[in-house]
């Protein structure tokens, strides 16, 4: 059984993708310092597929840390990392912070995975690498333009550190998914967004307004160049983009690669505009949201969506959950969590 460590394991993404590795029959350790998520996710990931991840809380930003870390784990068969804060806006507010701990936590990972010889990696990227393309589906060679966020510099810059690391030494192979906007939780509702403090993201912020646990969603801004004037999106399943993975790793564990380090574009390859995501929520769960226009978010961008062809072809993977199935999905998970 191939042996999988999942950094950032205990996180949104992390969780749903360890879940889905768990089922289909690999083992998984996972690794996380618990500063974005909650260690009780365990629970949930052996609630759904009977098997509790083993797990080690560690800070890959501190080399040391890492180093000891990695002692544990050399006979791994493939490393994905999604450890990393992920907030456009608290990137624009808190930058250095950002930088220190996504950058350092990629540059200790690597270093330790070419030190013990893990030969294959997987790295969440994000499609804020596009930056606000000219235009509309991005694909993979869509230009990189200067991120709009220091989150979204965060992952061009990552994506450099991988390639130019896998350049000067070919005994690792890569495969970076940039991802779209990840929404939704498992269909048991035991697994979900982490829903301490205020979300940045839009999603829990709808579902928590919609729970009463946020007096109101402000939509920021709609006097963008859209239809309805607010801005887009490409908003993809949880599960849907955490079978991506299983399906990128299968590709290297398969050495189905063409070449070292691959890129695809994780997302449905539809948009949608905030207005449409509110009447959708509110569509699928008969629930009125109190809502109110205000000025735009620094650091965000008009509109993205995906072309996903090169994913659907070469992963053989396409998303297969619709919005409505994805808000609804998150709705289920607000309620189990609040016990409504
Ligand atoms: C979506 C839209 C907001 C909150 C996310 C992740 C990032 C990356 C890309 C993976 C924007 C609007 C939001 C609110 C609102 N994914 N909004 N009111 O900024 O696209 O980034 O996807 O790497 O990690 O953070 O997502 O959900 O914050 O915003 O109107 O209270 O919703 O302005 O137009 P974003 P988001």
């Amino acid at each position: 059984m191939a042996k999988i460590i999942v950094t950032g394991g205990t996180g949104y993404i992390g969780s749903h993708t360890a879940t889905e590795l768990i089922n289909s029959g690999y083992e998984v350790i996972i690794v996380d310092n618990l500063s974005n998520s909650n260690i009780n996710v365990l629970d949930g990931i052996k609630k759904i597929t009977g098997i509790k991840p083993v797990f080690f809380k560690t800070n890959l930003a501190d080399a040391s840390e890492t180093k000891g870390f990695f002692n544990h784990v050399a006979d791994a068969d493939a490393l994905i990392h999604f450890a990393a804060y992920k907030a456009v806006g608290e990137s624009v507010k808190h930058p250095l912070k950002y930088y220190r701990n996504n950058l350092n936590s990629l540059l200790n990972v690597l270093e330790n995975m070419f030190e013990k010889g893990i030969k294959n990696l997987i790295f969440s990227s994000s499609c804020t690498v596009y930056g606000q393309a000219e235009n509309l589906p991005v694909t993979e060679l869509s230009p990189i333009l200067k991120a709009d966020s220091p989150y979204g510099n965060t992952k061009q810059i990552s994506e450099e550190i991988i390639r130019d690391s896998i350049k000067a030494s070919t005994q690792i192979k890569a495969i970076s998914l940039r991802y779209f906007n990840p929404i939704g939780a498992h269909e048991s509702a035991e697994i979900g967004e982490l829903p301490t403090g205020e979300p940045n993201n839009l999603v829990p912020y709808i579902t928590q307004t919609a729970a009463g646990i946020r007096e109101q969603l402000k939509i920021f801004g709609n006097d963008y160049n859209t239809p309805d004037g607010t801005a887009i999106r490409d908003y993809i399943h949880v599960t849907d983009l955490a079978k991506a993975h299983t399906a990128a790793l299968q590709r290297l564990l398969n050495l189905e690669n063409k070449s070292n380090y691959e890129i695809f574009n994780i997302g449905t390859g539809e948009g949608n505009s905030v207005a449409e995501v509110v009447r959708t929520f509110e569509k699928v769960t008969g629930i009125k949201l109190n809502t109110k226009v205000v000025g735009r978010r620094p650091g965000d961008i008009e509109k993205i969506w995906a072309d996903v062809s090169l994913a659907e072809k070469e992963l053989k993977w396409k998303a297969e959950k619709s919005l409505g199935e994805a808000l609804l999905s998150a709705w289920i998970r607000e309620k189990k969590y609040r016990g409504i």
